[in-house]
C-alpha cells in the first residue's frame, strides 16, 4: 500500500456560538493546545499526506495555528457538503482516500482512523464512523441494510419515527474514495428540513451509483463533539484520563492520578513518582528517578534524574534542574539552571540565575532580578553557601565556595571562598528587657 495517498478535509467553519467566545470554537485548548491541533496530530500520525482545513471568515488565528496545512474559506455556511466543496479548489485530486472530519472532535484515536482506512481499502467507497450513544438525541441516524451495508444517513429533523428509533448514529467522520468524493458532493441538494447541503446525503447518492458504503463503529467517548464549555470540560477530562492511564502504564507512580494534570506535550520518563495535586503546564520534561511532591506547578521546565521537587514548588519556563538537585517547599525557579546536587530547600525566588553545583541556598533567599525596567542575571558559584534571607541584587556574582552571611543584601560581586555579609553589627544591653518589664508592670498597676 506504499504510495497510496490519503487526504483529510477538516470542517471548522462554524464559530461555535454556544461557546460564547470571541475565538473560533476549534481554537479552544484541550491539554494546552487547540482542539483542531489534536485532530491534526492524529491524522498526521496515521499518515495523511494532504490536509485542507475549511474555515469561516475572520479566522486568522486558526489559519496560523494549522499552518503549514492549507485553509479553504467557506464564506457562507450552507451545510457540511457545501463546506467540503469549499475545499475542492485546493484539493490536488490524487488521494485514494479522503477523510472528512470535524475540527471540534479532538479525541478521535489513530486506531479508529486506521480501521476506517482499512475498510476503505477493502473496497468500500464511503466509510462512515458510527457510534451508539446513550442518548441518540439529534444525531443523524445510520440506516443499514440486512446484509450490514450502509444504505443512507437521515438527519434527525428529516427522519421518520421508525428512523429515529435507530440508535446507530453518525459521528460526522467519513472516509471516502477520492475519485468519487467531489462528484458525489456536487450532486447533493438542499431540499430538506434545514435547507442545507448535507454531506450525509452522499451515502444514498453513492448507493444509487452501485457504490459500497459501510459503517465502522467508534466509542462515544472518542467522538465527543465540543459545542459548549461544558463539553470542552468533558473533553479535557477524557484527555487527562488518557494521559494518566498512559503514564501509569509507562511506569510512572501516581498515588492520586485523578489529581494530576498534564499538557499534551508533557514528557515523563519511567520510575518517576508524582504525589497528589501536581499540574504540568506546557513544555515539561521529567527524567527518571525524579520525585515530585504534592501541590507543585511546573511549566517549561526540565527536571533531570534523581531530583526532588516540592511540595508547593513552582518551576517556570527556563528552569533546568540538574541531576540530584533539590527544590523544596515554596520555591519558585524561573529561567535558571540549578546545577548538580545544589539545594534550594525553602521559600526562595531564583530567577535569571545559575546556581552552581552543590551550592546551598538558604531559606528566604531572593534573586532581585528586576529593577522595574530590565532583567539581570545572578551567578552563584559551585559549592557557595548563601545564608538565609539574603537578597542578591542582580547583576551580581558570588564566586565558587564563597559564603554569604544570613540577612545580607549583596549588591557587588563576592570573590571565591570569601565571606561576605552586610548586616549591621549586633549590640547588647545587659538587663534591659527585665528593667523594661518591671517599669511597664508598675505603670499598668498604678492605673488600676
Ligand atoms: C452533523 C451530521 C450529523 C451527525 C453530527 C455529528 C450533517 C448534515 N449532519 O450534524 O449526521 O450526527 O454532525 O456531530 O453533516 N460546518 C462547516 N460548514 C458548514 C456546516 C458545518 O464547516 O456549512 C462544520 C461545523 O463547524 C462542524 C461540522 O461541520 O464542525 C458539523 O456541522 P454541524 O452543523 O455541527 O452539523 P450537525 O448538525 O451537528
Ligand atoms: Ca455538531
Amino acid at each position: 500500500m506504499a504510495n497510496v495517498k490519503t487526504a483529510a478535509i477538516v470542517l471548522a467553519a462554524g464559530m461555535g456560538t454556544r461557546m460564547k467566545s470571541a475565538q473560533p470554537k476549534v481554537m479552544h485548548p484541550v491539554g494546552g493546545r487547540p482542539m483542531v491541533s489534536h485532530l491534526l496530530a492524529t491524522t498526521e500520525a496515521v499518515g495523511v499526506d494532504e490536509h485542507i482545513i475549511v474555515i469561516g471568515p475572520d479566522m486568522a488565528a486558526l489559519t496560523e495555528a494549522v499552518a503549514p496545512h492549507a485553509t479553504a474559506l467557506q464564506t457562507e455556511r450552507l451545510g457540511t457538503a457545501h463546506a467540503v466543496q469549499a475545499a475542492e479548489p485546493l484539493y490536488t485530486g490524487d488521494a485514494e482516500d479522503v477523510f472528512v472530519l470535524c475540527g471540534d472532535t479532538p479525541l478521535i484515536t489513530q486506531e479508529t482512523l486506521k480501521k476506517m482506512q482499512d475498510a476503505r481499502r477493502s473496497g468500500a467507497d464511503v466509510v462512515v464512523l458510527g457510534f451508539t450513544p446513550d442518548d441518540p438525541g439529534a444525531y443523524g441516524r445510520l440506516i443499514v441494510s440486512e446484509d450490514g451495508d450502509l444504505e443512507k444517513i437521515v438527519e434527525f429533523k428529516d427522519a421518520t419515527e421508525d428512523e429515529r428509533a435507530v440508535n446507530l448514529c453518525n459521528s460526522g467522520v467519513m472516509c471516502i474514495n477520492g475519485k468519487h468524493l467531489f462528484d458525489l458532493v456536487d450532486r447533493v441538494k438542499n431540499d430538506n428540513a434545514k435547507g442545507e447541503y448535507y454531506l450525509t446525503d452522499i451515502v444514498a447518492l453513492a448507493r444509487q451509483s452501485e457504490m459500497r458504503c459501510t459503517v465502522v463503529p467508534g466509542s462515544e467517548e472518542e467522538l465527543l463533539g465540543v459545542n459548549s464549555r461544558v463539553e470542552l470540560a468533558q473533553a479535557e477530562s477524557i484527555f487527562q484520563k488518557r494521559m494518566r492511564q498512559s503514564y501509569l502504564e509507562k511506569g510512572v507512580t501516581m498515588t492520586a492520578p485523578e489529581t494530576v494534570f498534564f499538557s499534551h506535550d508533557t514528557h515523563i520518563d519511567p520510575d518517576v513518582v508524582i504525589e497528589p495535586n501536581v499540574v504540568f503546564g506546557l513544555g515539561v520534561t521529567i527524567e527518571t528517578g525524579v520525585h515530585i511532591l504534592g501541590f507543585s506547578h511546573l511549566e517549561g521546565a526540565h527536571v533531570k534524574s534523581g531530583v526532588s521537587v516540592g511540595p508547593f514548588a513552582r518551576l517556570r519556563p527556563g528552569a533546568v534542574i540538574e541531576s540530584g538537585a533539590k527544590i523544596g517547599n515554596f520555591v519558585e525557579v524561573k529561567k535558571a539552571v540549578v546545577e548538580e546536587g545544589a539545594k534550594v530547600n525553602h521559600l526562595s525566588y531564583i530567577g535569571d540565575a545559575v546556581v552552581g553545583a552543590k551550592a546551598n541556598i538558604g531559606a528566604g533567599t531572593i534573586t532581585c532580578n528586576y529593577d522595574g525596567f530590565m532583567k539581570y542575571k545572578t551567578t552563584i558559584g559551585k559549592g557557595a553557601f548563601i545564608g538565609s534571607n539574603t537578597a542578591l541584587v542582580a547583576p551580581v556574582t558570588v564566586e565558587d565556595g564563597a559564603l554569604v552571611g544570613a540577612g545580607s543584601v549583596i549588591t557587588t560581586d563576592v570573590s571565591g571562598d570569601s565571606l561576605a555579609l552586610t548586616r549591621a553589627d549586633q549590640k547588647e544591653y545587659k538587663g534591659w528587657a527585665a528593667n523594661f518589664r518591671r517599669t511597664k508592670q508598675a505603670e499598668k498597676a498604678a492605673k488600676k
